[in-house]
């Protein structure tokens, strides 16, 4: 059986069915020289908050920063902890640490490979100051839970939405459940730039101001030379918050149609032995940023998968707590056996908007056959 080479994420072809407005806004942005903060900043900044239905959005230079500004605005730091969820990409993590607070992480739920609120109500001491709830793979974390622990416990809620651009948990839109939420907007994500972009949103205007000076050397909001506080140089540029408004009145229908992709695939391979297609947190919007099967045959399904030209990958090979980086904390496997299972069987398939029914076809054959 051929076909053509099946990539795991297409930026091309997104590229190619927006291309006269993107390279107008690119150019655009070079002819009035607005490659820092200016008017292509400020107007999506508006945007980006009106679509997620947040008073206040704040851009930085990657959904890294974003968390650390978060964190070090809400005065986190040595002696706190913050508890969050033992599969993420280490951003989550390693901005904690780089606060001064220690990482506390919690296993996964075995149907919706989010954060486990009972692991995390476990792991509350007198310490703990934070909870970072991510919507990992698009899929809202659950939310009534977290917000409950957090408010008995008297916890922030910062919600990591890297991979969920407008994800919905009953209705309404992540990122406005928490004190802060942060995206990402690295190429590959729902929304994505032409480089590394990111952004904070939040109702709350006193941590807005104060997030938004941090991430300007802790300029005042009047002179830029006017420093309040040090901060960091945490900058959206004019080019990528240009193709960012191109691109987002686009984010409903790309987020459909993974929704479609990820039926599709779903449909396809619902009764095959030794394949657990994901699930959907019940009354909950997933967006598929991932679309990660769990596999008995995992390696042999990987590997046909890839001689077939079919690109795969693993949401993460290594969990952050069996991480060289976060072998200090002493977790074990015994200690969070579900995300030490996951990591034996997890498998990420190609979705992206431009995928087409004949290559899900292929890809689902090739894994039906090798499970
Ligand atoms: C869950 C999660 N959080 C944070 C980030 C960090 O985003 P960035 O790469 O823009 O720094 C990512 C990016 O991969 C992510 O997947």
């Amino acid at each position: 059986m051929t076909h053509r080479k099946i990539p795991l994420v297409d930026l091309h072809a997104q590229y190619l069915s927006l291309k006269p407005e993107i390279d107008a806004a690119m150019a655009t942005v070079i002819k009035d020289s607005a490659y820092i903060r200016g008017p292509f900043v400020e107007r999506f900044e508006k945007e980006f908050a009106t679509a997620t239905g947040a008073q206040h959005c704040i851009s930085c230079a990657d959904g890294t920063g974003a968390i650390y500004i978060v964190l070090r605005q809400l005065g986190i730091g040595p002696g706190d902890e913050v508890i969050t969820t033992s599969n993420s990409w280490i951003s989550t993590t390693e901005v904690v640490t780089q606060a001064g607070a220690r990482v506390v992480l919690a296993d996964v739920e075995d149907d919706f490979y989010n954060l486990d609120p009972d692991k995390v109500e476990a792991a509350v001491t007198p310490r703990t100051k934070a909870i970072i709830a991510v919507h990992l793979l698009g899929q809202p974390a659950e939310m009534d839970r977290l917000m409950d622990i957090c408010r008995r416990h008297n916890l922030h809620l910062i919600e990591d939405c890297a991979q969920a651009h407008l994800a919905e948990y009953k209705g309404r839109q992540i990122g406005t459940f928490g004190v802060a939420a942060t995206f990402s907007f690295y190429p590959g994500k729902n929304l994505g730039a032409y480089g590394d972009a990111g952004g904070i949103i939040t109702n709350d205007s006193a941590l807005a101001g104060r997030m938004r000076s941090f991430a300007r050397h802790g300029s005042s909001p009047v002179s830029k030379h006017d420093h309040i506080m040090e901060g960091v140089n945490s900058r959206l540029d004019g080019i990528q918050a240009a193709v960012l408004s191109v691109k987002l009145p686009h984010l409903r229908d790309w987020n459909r149609r993974r929704r479609e992709v990820a039926a599709g695939y779903t449909e396809r391979l619902k009764d095959v032995p030794g394949v657990i297609t994901p699930k959907i947190r019940p009354g909950c919007e997933h967006v598929f940023h991932v679309y990660a099967l769990r596999l008995q045959n995992r390696d042999r399904v990987r590997d046909a998968l890839n001689a077939a030209g079919v690109s795969t990958t693993v949401h993460y090979p290594t969990p952050l707590p069996f991480l060289e980086a976060y072998k200090y904390l002493g977790y074990t496997r015994e200690g969070l056996p579900v995300i030490a299972r996951h990591q034996q069987e997890n498998l990420s398939l190609p979705i992206y908007p431009e995928i087409t029914d004949t290559d899900l076809d292929f890809v689902v054959e090739i894994v039906k056959a090798n499970s």
